[in-house]
């Protein structure tokens, strides 16, 4: 199959196009290389990517025209790219460009698509608010620009399916973690400062919060497995995490032991739009796509500790 996954120079869109390849699929890659974080990191992934002989465009969704240079022969489309987080630098321009804009260009250019088999839309559990732990039917109740910008991407990628110009349906994710994980993010950023001696940023309220953290290789055999169920999956809103959770506390605490170190902390105001708890229900996910994420979290935090060791 021949695949496009977008944003695919960032966390979560090179460990796909990686297992997608390794599958077997033709894989043709998007990303602007954003500077929301170290572009050099974007940069390495793109190349690891480029000598397994991925094609990667640089190119910006938000621009219509080069969305329109797409080649228009592609089976499936996952849409990873967008303006992630809730980082304070970024400006409410950067979530409703990145995140709608982009992925109304896209969507719409897709209608031209006329192989295409399914459009999958990479969503957030942030779309449902400020304590998260609800099945998919669950009213959307977004608290940050970027869950509101993510929630009106979803939607335009869903209304394709309504009108029937593709079939499409869209992923939340939650809290997913593991090597090559966003700099920004809670271990990446732990790992970090537990090897190199400095203060982790503690956002006032957040040692209770609770998630989900689901480990990158669990999110990637969700996404994947929805190649050849069109059928159930098509129009559908599926959620896909693992169902324990642990709060920063215990998160801290695990990587402290893991490193045999003590991480010093530095106190930060509470983040605007931070969710209170992210707990997967994955009833739909495990019924349509026999999702059963297996990592556990000690497991996958030590795995990223040595790949970070080891630059991989
Ligand atoms: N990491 C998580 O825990 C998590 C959780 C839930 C949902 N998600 C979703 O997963 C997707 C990937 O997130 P990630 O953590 O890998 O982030 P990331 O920032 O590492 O990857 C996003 C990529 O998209 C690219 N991009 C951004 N705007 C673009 C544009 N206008 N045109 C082309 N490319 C553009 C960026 O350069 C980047 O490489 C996002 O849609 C995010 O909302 C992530």
């Amino acid at each position: 199959m021949k695949i496009l996954v977008t944003g695919i120079a960032g966390f979560i869109g090179s460990h796909l196009a990686e297992r997608l390849h390794k599958n077997g699929h033709k894989v043709v890659g998007l990303d602007n290389f954003s500077d929301y974080y170290d572009v050099k990191l974007k940069r390495e992934n793109a190349s690891k990517l480029i000598q397994l002989g991925i094609r990667l465009i640089e190119r910006d969704l938000r621009v219509e025209h080069l969305v329109m240079a797409l080649d228009t022969d592609i089976d499936y489309i996952f849409h990873c790219a967008a303006q992630p987080g809730i980082a304070s630098k970024s400006t409410f321009e950067n979530y409703l460009s990145n995140n709608v804009i982009a992925t109304h260009n896209l969507a719409d250019f897709s209608t031209q698509f006329l192989s295409l088999k399914m459009f999958i839309n990479i969503g957030t559990s942030s779309i449902y608010g400020k304590d998260v732990f609800c099945d998919e039917e669950q009213m959307a109740k977004p608290i940050s620009d970027y869950g509101v910008t993510k929630l009106a991407a979803e939607q335009l990628v869903m209304s394709q399916t309504r009108l029937g110009n593709f079939p499409a349906c869209s992923l939340r994710l939650y809290s997913v973690y593991g090597s090559r994980e966003r700099p920004d993010k809670m271990f990446s950023q732990l790992i970090d400062c537990g090897l190199n001696d400095k203060p982790f940023p503690l956002f006032e309220g957040s040692l209770a919060h609770k998630r989900s953290f689901t480990h990158i290789r669990d999110i990637i055999d969700g996404i994947v497995s929805v190649i050849g169920k069109e059928n159930e999956c098509n129009g559908q809103i599926i959620n896909l995490g693992t169902d324990k959770e642990y709060t920063t506390e215990q998160g801290i605490e695990m990587v402290e032991k893991l490193l045999n170190t003590k991480i010093a902390i530095t106190n930060k105001p509470a983040r605007i739009g931070d969710q209170l708890r992210t707990k997967a229900i994955i009833d739909k996910a495990s019924k349509l796509l026999n999702y059963e994420p297996v990592v556990e979290l000690m497991e996958g935090v030590q795995e990223q500790i040595k790949n970070y060791r080891n630059k991989i």
